[in-house]
């Protein structure tokens, strides 16, 4: 119940209905009996003082006791077990006294008969408290002789029915408020349930990678509950509707992303090739430098350097863009132990004034993933060249490997200025860069970072970026890619599988 707060708040309508109209209905009722019962009680307390006004005694009214059953005085008439009297001769009392319930006269002290004395002879029904007989309804009436008389009947009748029924009430609330709270939970649990169909619906949907790729089937709500007459029925056929819209809109925007890729990869494809004839034409010029003047060949030279740029440029976008496409990589064993080695010792050569090291742990073993050698070398190469042209000259880059678990780890670390804090969180996307002027100047575009993690996630694999040690500058990226398993390498054959043991 505590996770459905719309079930538990109907259930505790449906108690809280229940249990207010039951109690107003007993609370009116209770209170209609008892003043039926009193007018009852103060009709009879009438009818009493009547009989006691007109009846003669039993026996004549003498000090000190009087004839009758033994224990008692006189007996009234006609008046029954309870009746309190009072009787005055020439206004003063010659007998006050009640019928007890073995219909002896029982006489009152002196407290009793002072509560009576009280009343007002006017024939009014009043209540009044009798000291030790508790709470009575009494009348003070003339006789025909121009004498007084006092009746009185107790209330603990009407009370002990009222209290009785309201005992009886409560018990049958009580049992009502129960049942319509267990009939409210399961009728409302049940009148819900499709809801909850809904949801889990919601839930699978949720769970969906919608962010990217060809969408499959969406899951719906079952027809049978969409179709269902009602709010719920509603809330399911509403809910499809609107799957069915997200899955078109989600196509759609998935085939204009194809097409923009198919344009991105037909376009630097096709700049390929004249790109190609610029670069060769110029180098033919460059190398015939007796036939054009000296600054013709400086800039011819330039051309050719921004012919090689632009390749390397146009490189990037079609691979990214066949990255993109999900076109499947080349599968093979790789050794990330020599790739890295090999990647160590060209960054050397590009950038000898800074320090290089390579880290495999105490007992280099292979590092051995299954994936595309070629495009992991790139990562590397793209990791390292950031290293050498984002720090300035000293600075200690450090590669290391090592297997940790089902997935190889490989780290480039560098002391180098570190990458600002703003700057980390759309440093893998595309075109993004530090210090834009200088970069761009510089030949940085941008896409290095972005290839690597394309690379790095079609291997199944993640890449991240960390700063380094508080106390320290620089910036750690960490690539982490699953490891071949035994069953993957016995696969391929084992003249591919076997490498060598890096010596660093
Ligand atoms: N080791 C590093 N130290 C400091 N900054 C770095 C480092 N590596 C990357 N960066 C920052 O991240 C930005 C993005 O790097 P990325 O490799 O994607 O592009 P680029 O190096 O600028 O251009 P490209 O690699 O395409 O030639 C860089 O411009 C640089 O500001
Ligand atoms: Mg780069």
């Amino acid at each position: 119940m505590t996770r459905h707060p719309l079930r538990r708040r109907l259930v505790w309508i449906v108690v809280a209905l229940v249990f207010g109209v039951t109690a107003a209905l007993a609370v009116v009722s209770a209170v209609a009996l008892r003043s039926t019962l009193s007018e009852q009680l103060d009709d009879q307390v009438r009818l009493a003082s009547e009989r006691a006004a007109t009846t003669p005694q039993a026996g004549p009214p003498a000090s000190g006791g009087h004839e009758g059953p033994p224990g008692g005085s006189s007996l009234p008439l006609g008046q029954a077990a309870g009746t309190v009297g009072v009787y005055y001769d020439d206004g003063e009392v010659v007998d006050a006294g009640y019928v007890d319930d073995a219909g002896r006269f029982q006489p009152l002290d002196a407290e009793q008969l002072a509560a009576l004395q009280e009343l007002p002879l006017d024939g009014h029904v009043r209540t009044v408290e009798l000291p030790g007989l508790g709470s009575y309804r009494a009348v003070a009436a003339q006789t025909p002789r121009g004498d007084a008389v006092v009746t009185a009947l107790s209330t603990d009748g009407v009370s002990g029915t009222v209290g009785s029924y309201v005992t009886v009430e409560v018990a049958l609330a009580g049992a009502g408020v129960v049942l319509a709270g267990a009939a409210a939970t399961v009728l409302v649990r049940r009148a819900l349930r499709p809801l909850d169909r809904v949801a889990v619906t919601a839930r699978q949907v949720s769970e969906l990678p919608l962010d990217s790729g060809a969408v499959g089937h969406i899951p719906r709500v079952p027809p049978a509950l969409a179709a269902e007459r009602g709010e719920v029925g509603a809330v399911g056929a509403a809910f499809n509707r609107m799957i069915a819209h997200v899955e078109t809109a989600l196509s759609a925007r998935h085939e204009s992303e194809q097409q923009v890729r198919r344009f991105v990869a037909d376009a630097s494809h096709e700049l390929r090739t004249p790109l190609a004839s610029i670069r060769g034409y110029a180098e033919l010029v460059r190398r015939s430098p007796d036939d054009v003047p000296p600054a013709a060949t400086h800039a011819i030279g330039r051309v050719e350097s921004e012919a090689r740029r632009m390749t390397g440029l146009v490189d990037d976008l079609l691979l990214l863009a066949r990255l993109d496409a999900g076109r499947p990589l080349e599968r093979a064993p790789v050794d990330l132990a020599s790739l890295a080695v090999d990647a160590i010792a060209d960054a050397h050569a590009a950038g000898p004034e800074h320090a290089w090291r390579l880290d495999l742990g105490a007992r280099p073993a292979p590092l051995l993933v299954d994936g595309d050698d070629a495009r992991l070398r790139q990562v590397l190469a793209n990791l390292l060249s950031n290293a050498r042209v984002h720090t300035p000259a000293g600075t200690t880059v450090t590669v290391s490997g090592h297997r940790r678990g089902r997935h190889v780890v490989l780290s480039v670390a560098d002391d180098g200025p570190g990458i600002a804090p703003d700057q980390r969180p759309g440093l893998f996307q595309r075109f993004s860069r530090g210090d834009t002027a200088r970069n761009r100047t510089g030949g940085s575009t941008g896409l290095g970072l972005a290839i690597a993690e394309a690379i790095v996630h079609a291997h199944g694999g993640t890449i991240s970026v960390a700063a380094a040690a508080a106390d320290a500058t620089g910036a750690t990226f960490t690539v982490r890619l699953p490891a071949l398993t035994a069953a993957a390498q016995a696969r391929h054959s084992p003249a591919r599988a076997g490498s060598p043991t890096v010596a660093v």
